[in-house]
């Protein structure tokens, strides 16, 4: 295991989108390696020299935010304010006079004139963030806006004060999914989205994991190096959180890590695990089963949140999930509701984890457990049909997906 990369960067990491004139001195570094984020900020410097409204969309945690500031700041708008507002942090009324500002007065807790941040941006960019999260009501007024320019605060009936704002807008939401479940305006989608512009998952960008992470440790001004193979885990791993997490986890390490040398057992179990994917079947089975049975057990995994999300995204198999159950039955001579609690789930999960498993066909015969006959723990398990034939009861549950009252496979 030979340490790969420390705060000296081992290469140059390409910093896309570097300023390339004036203008952009100020932009954020867009950090990537990969095809994907270089055509995302292509198409970002392309968009940056109009004023046409752009859409940003992708899953949470993958930059929408910096893209949005590294538009305004490849824009001829940079010197102008940017002007973020989260349009799911605040209630109705809040966001309406947070757009549009307020008269003294106008409601309770008015106690003076508030400019709004429509009109701050004034020749900048108002950034609005999470806007599929915005009321039918908000939505009008915005369109209302984006169709007049003008801006009336809250209150207030003198004539409208018209700004001059270029309007980008985030979401990880599918808006067209909102348009048809009738919580978004068609014709605002439209309006807001003149260019699209989406920023893939980081699993979908794998090249950027190392440069990212070279990256934060640069910026830490630490000496703390990461060994290939622990690159290599982070480079497998799914970051459901994305760049965040990823940011997230090499800080963490960087401060809490026992030696300057970060290696694999050092990443949290989740990480870890994928690890497992280059060992021969049976090998990598088993020991996959003992690190998520380890992470779950310490903790450290939660059962929900982690081993569920891999298997729904394939990073583990059917047979993994067996194997765990059949450590867990192992361990609790073969007790489901007592499994759920070294699994660390709240005793309700009983019923949901057995549905979980019944539905994926990840259940195990618990009968070998109780009986104490251990070596059934290393044979592939039979998955149950929808009637077991030697026990009615679970049958009859993993048919109905245990909504049968009453019925419970070990009581
Ligand atoms: N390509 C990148 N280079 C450098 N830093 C990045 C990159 N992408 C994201 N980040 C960093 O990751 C963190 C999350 O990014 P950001 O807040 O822009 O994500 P987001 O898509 O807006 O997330 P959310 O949907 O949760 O609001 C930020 O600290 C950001 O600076
Ligand atoms: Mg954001």
């Amino acid at each position: 295991m030979s340490p790969a990369t420390g705060t000296t960067l081992a290469r140059p990491v390409t910093r896309v989108g570097e300023a390339v004139d004036g203008r952009a001195a100020n932009a954020p570094l867009i950090i990537g390696r990969s095809a994907a984020i270089r055509e995302v900020c292509a198409l970002a410097e392309r968009v940056a020299a109009g004023d046409a409204k752009v859409l940003i969309t992708g899953e949470s945690g993958v930059g929408k935010d910096l893209l949005a500031q590294f538009i305004h700041a490849h824009s001829s708008r940079a010197a102008r304010p940017f002007v973020p507002v989260n349009c799911a942090a605040l209630a109705e009324t809040l966001l309406e006079s947070e757009l549009f500002g307020h008269v003294k007065g106008s409601f309770t807790g008015a106690f003076r004139d508030k400019v709004g941040k429509l009109e701050l941006a004034h020749q900048g960019t108002v950034f609005l963030d999470e806007v599929g999260e915005m009321s039918l009501h908000m939505q009008a007024l915005l369109l209302r806006f984006l169709e007049g320019g003008e801006v009336q605060p809250v209150g207030s009936d003198r004539p409208g004060v018209k700004v001059d704002v270029r309007v980008l807008s985030a979401t990880n939401k599918d808006l067209t999914d909102l348009v048809a479940a009738s919580r978004f305006r068609e014709d605002l989608m439209f309006r807001i989205n003149v260019v699209r512009i989406h920023v893939p998952p980081l699993r979908d960008r794998r090249e950027d994991i190392r440069a990212l992470t070279e990256h934060v440790l640069a910026s830490a001004g630490r000496t703390v190096t990461f060994t290939e193979t622990a690159l290599k885990a982070l480079e497998r791993y799914r970051w459901p959180g994305n760049v965040r997490e990823l940011q997230n986890l090499v800080e963490r390490l960087i401060w809490t890590a026992p030696r300057e040398l970060v290696d694999d057992p050092d990443l949290p179990a989740q990480i870890r695990t994928v690890r497992a994917a280059v060992l021969p079947a049976r090998e990598r089975r088993r020991q996959l089963a003992d690190d998520l049975y380890a992470g779950l057990a310490s903790r450290a995994l939660s059962f929900w949140a982690h081993v569920h999300v891999l298997f729904m995204n394939r990073d583990i198999t059917r047979n993994d999930l067996r194997g765990l159950v059949r450590r867990g039955l192992s361990e609790t001579r073969g007790n489901f509701r007592a499994v759920v609690k070294l699994f660390g789930m709240p005793p309700e999960d009983y019923k949901r984890f057995l549905n979980f498993l019944t539905t994926h066909d990840c259940m195990v015969d618990f009968r070998p457990f109780r009986a104490g006959r251990q070596e059934e723990t290393l044979r592939p398990t039979t998955p149950l049909p929808g009637r077991h034939p030697e026990d009615p009861d679970e049958g009859a549950q993993a048919r109905d997906g245990y909504d049968v009252p009453g019925e419970d496979p070990e009581d």
